[in-house]
């Protein structure tokens, strides 16, 4: 099939929020312990942490790290992390019924996104408890000296704050699996009482609230409503989450996921502007995609769950999903709906990061390795930057069962003033054979491809593993080319293309 694209550096969505490309570590399963912190490892430094990892986290280019949950978080006590270790308590996680040994808390956190150079995002829990526990945390980690609490961070070898500056108000407050599940009422008072705590110590923080677990909850909607008119002086960002797996081999509906992330994020916009409206607010409310990825989460329900009152492993291999071809492609094209909206999704994070639905996976005492859906992320942070340029396609559709009517062809581009670098993000959903695409660059003036990457692969299904780590790559696409203003470039059947001109 054929398709075009139109493009213009002046006419632009908005620019590029680094912090879009975030990631997620929660205290779960392999995340933590095995995963980033190994202290056998050959790998590890004094600390504790892998090395291997670090070099790949740092590769994949991620901006931010949201910590420590997720669901984990709604039963955690912050202060059972801090201290010595030989003092921290074991607790039961009950969120994925496992022991938590304390062994990494908010200070080695903090010491390992400082050698992944990455931001922390920090989640309070509001599920079991609430606004003192919250502020306490918050002077623990942003007041220099002088408290009880800041004098112990100090005490505990942290002389200078984290200075966190972005915070989540709790997780996933709408979801009946989440510890202290509440009513969007509830919440909303529990998280502006929070909000305006937290503001009264620490007055420049963005703070984060729940939006919805999912758009298909049955409070999505109502949920924003409720908590933005109660919290809308005192937050920056409001929440989505969005997990997305292919159902029973309905391959077609899951190529067109990124229909789903777009009327989710397009939806809680017009819902965070009509409160703008009501209240005549100045202030536009932004969004953070804070938990995106492919989930089989059908799997984890049916087969890893563990619910038997004497058993509760140390960092049991839960949720580590093998991601295949297909669900890279899909995932390449997630990040293209999230940069399409770039001008309100200004924060988003990956989950997970390592081995919990993960780009990066390990093996303890062994290698780290990338999975397939590392390349769409890393190549995508890499090449994305400045704005976002507004992207006309023109493509065929197909019918899905759960999205109705989808383009084959899905694309974002983004330009840097500074470099002058254009990129172009496209997915051809096609299943039937490979598309040709033109692309009218005739606005960039005289301009040549510098890389044209595709992820595709005979077998949908390929993955890499422990066995095989490097099965699935990128290939250089060597058919883009531009003549006469209009760049042309093929893409294979079912994939996920990357290319940048200058
Ligand atoms: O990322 C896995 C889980 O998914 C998180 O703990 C929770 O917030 C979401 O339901």
């Amino acid at each position: 099939s054929t398709a075009r694209v139109v493009i213009d550096p002046r006419y632009r969505v908005g620019p590029i929020n680094r912090r879009l490309f975030g990631s997620f570590v929660e205290h779960l399963g392999r995340g933590v312990y095995d995963g980033l912190y190994e202290p056998g490892h050959p790998t590890a430094d004094a600390e504790g942490f892998r090395a291997d990892v670090l070099e790949l986290v740092r590769e994949l280019g991620v901006s931010t790290v949201r910590y420590p949950g997720g669901n984990f978080v709604s039963g955690y006590r912050w202060e059972d992390g801090v201290g010595p270790r030989e003092e921290r308590p074991r607790r039961l996680d009950l969120a994925w019924h496992s022991v938590e040994t304390n062994e990494v808390g908010l200070d080695e956190f903090v010491s390992w996104s400082r050698k992944a150079d990455v931001e922390v995002m920090y989640a309070v829990n509001l599920g079991t408890r609430g606004v003192m526990e919250a502020i306490d945390v918050l002077e623990y980690s942003n007041i220099a000296s002088g408290s009880t609490l800041a004098d112990a961070r100090v005490a505990n070898g942290h002389p200078e704050p984290h200075d966190i500056r972005i915070w989540c108000l709790g997780n996933e407050m709408d979801g009946p699996w989440q510890l202290g599940h509440s009513t969007a009422e509830e919440y909303a008072r529990k998280a502006a009482q929070t909000a305006r705590g937290m503001l009264q110590l620490d007055p420049d923080l963005e703070l984060v609230v729940c939006g919805s677990s999912m758009s298909k909850m049955p409070t999505f909607g109502v949920w924003e409503q409720t908590v933005l008119r109660e919290t809308y002086d005192d937050v920056s960002h409001i929440s989505c989450h969005a997990y997305y797996q292919e159902h029973d081999g309905d391959t077609g509906s899951f190529l067109a996921s990124a229909v789903d992330m777009d009327f989710f994020i397009e939806s809680v916009i017009a819902t965070a502007d009509a409160i703008k409206a009501e209240k005549r607010h100045e202030k536009s409310i932004q969004i953070s995609f804070d938990e995106w990825n492919i989930w089989y989460g059908t799997r984890f329900v049916e087969v890893d769950r563990i619910t038997e009152r004497d058993r509760w492993p140390y960092a049991p291999r839960l949720l580590e999903d093998v991601y295949s071809v297909l669900d890279a492609v899909v995932f390449g094209n997630l990040m293209i709906s999230l940069l399409k909206h770039a001008d309100r999704v200004t924060s988003a994070s990956l989950a997970q990061l390592v081995n919990v639905i993960a780009p990066i996976m390990t093996e303890p005492g062994g290698p780290a390795w990338r999975q397939t859906t590392f390349f769409p992320f890393a190549t995508t942070a890499r090449l994305a930057h400045g704005v976002v340029l507004t992207t006309l396609v023109e493509s065929g559709t197909y019918d899905t069962a759960r999205h109705g009517e989808a383009a084959l062809l899905d694309a974002v581009s983004t330009h840097d003033p500074e470099t002058g670098a254009t990129s172009v993000f496209l997915v051809n959903r096609d299943q039937s054979g490979e598309m040709t695409v033109s692309i009218d660059v005739s606005g960039f003036g005289d301009v040549t491809v510098a890389e044209c990457v595709s992820l595709y692969d005979g077998d949908l299904y390929a993955v890499n593993d422990l066995g095989n780590p490097e099965r699935v790559g990128l290939t250089t696409n060597e058919t883009a080319e531009v003549v006469d203003g209009v760049l042309t470039v093929r893409l294979p059947s079912v994939s996920w293309t990357a290319l940048s001109f200058r």
